[in-house]
């Protein structure tokens, strides 16, 4: 009788102990993971950062540098490159309307006068948050010609609802047919 259990006892410590292993391995295995996890992103990221951290003064944006108001809108350099410019302030985008051509990266550079607001052009991956004191930039392509919103999707005052802009999104053609007229180019009506 004896015999058995301590026959028994010595079986169930030698289950513990392999379960106890099992378990010690699986925990390195889940520190090396986190630590394989941590190395990979901070080399990756650090050769690829997230963002670039631009500043601009706020106060003066209006009165000179790159977001004066004859600098806003869209332009295509000597290589083609469109770029769109624009300001949010409370409560508008300026300009209210951009043109933009279809299947071409636009490469957009945005800031805020006065409070965070955020940009967005629905049915497009176009987010982005301007926050004041920073530019914003990003690029993105418009795959079909047409209208699309942009709203301002961060609460930034009493009149965030009433915040929006409209993207004009030309087919290529027709989009460079009008640049030729205008340097800056935007659909705000005149
Ligand atoms: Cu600007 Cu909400």
């Amino acid at each position: 009788m004896t015999s058995t259990n301590a026959a028994a006892s010595h079986a169930s410590e030698a289950a513990a102990a392999g379960a106890e292993r099992r378990w010690a391995i699986i925990v390195m295995m889940i520190i090396a993971l986190l630590l394989a996890m941590m190395i990979f992103t901070g080399l990756h990221w650090a050769s690829m950062p997230p963002s670039r951290v631009e500043t601009v003064d706020p106060r003066t944006l209006h009165v000179s540098g790159e977001f004066v108001e004859n600098n806003l809108g869209t332009t295509v350099d000597a290589n083609g490159k469109v770029m769109v410019r624009l300001i949010a302030q409370q409560y508008s985008f300026e300009p209210q309307c951009l043109v933009v051509p279809a299947g071409v990266p636009v490469t957009f550079r945005a800031t805020s006068a006065d409070a965070i607001h955020g940009f967005v052009v629905d049915k497009t991956n176009a987010n982005v948050m301007l926050i004041p004191g920073f530019v914003a930039t990003f690029t993105a392509t418009f795959k079909e010609s047409g209208e699309r919103l942009m709203p301002c999707h961060e609460y930034c005052g009493t009149g965030h609802e009433a915040m929006w802009g409209r993207v004009q999104v030309l087919p290529a053609d027709e989009f460079l047919a009008k640049v030729k007229g205008a340097e800056r180019m935007s659909c705000v009506p005149r």
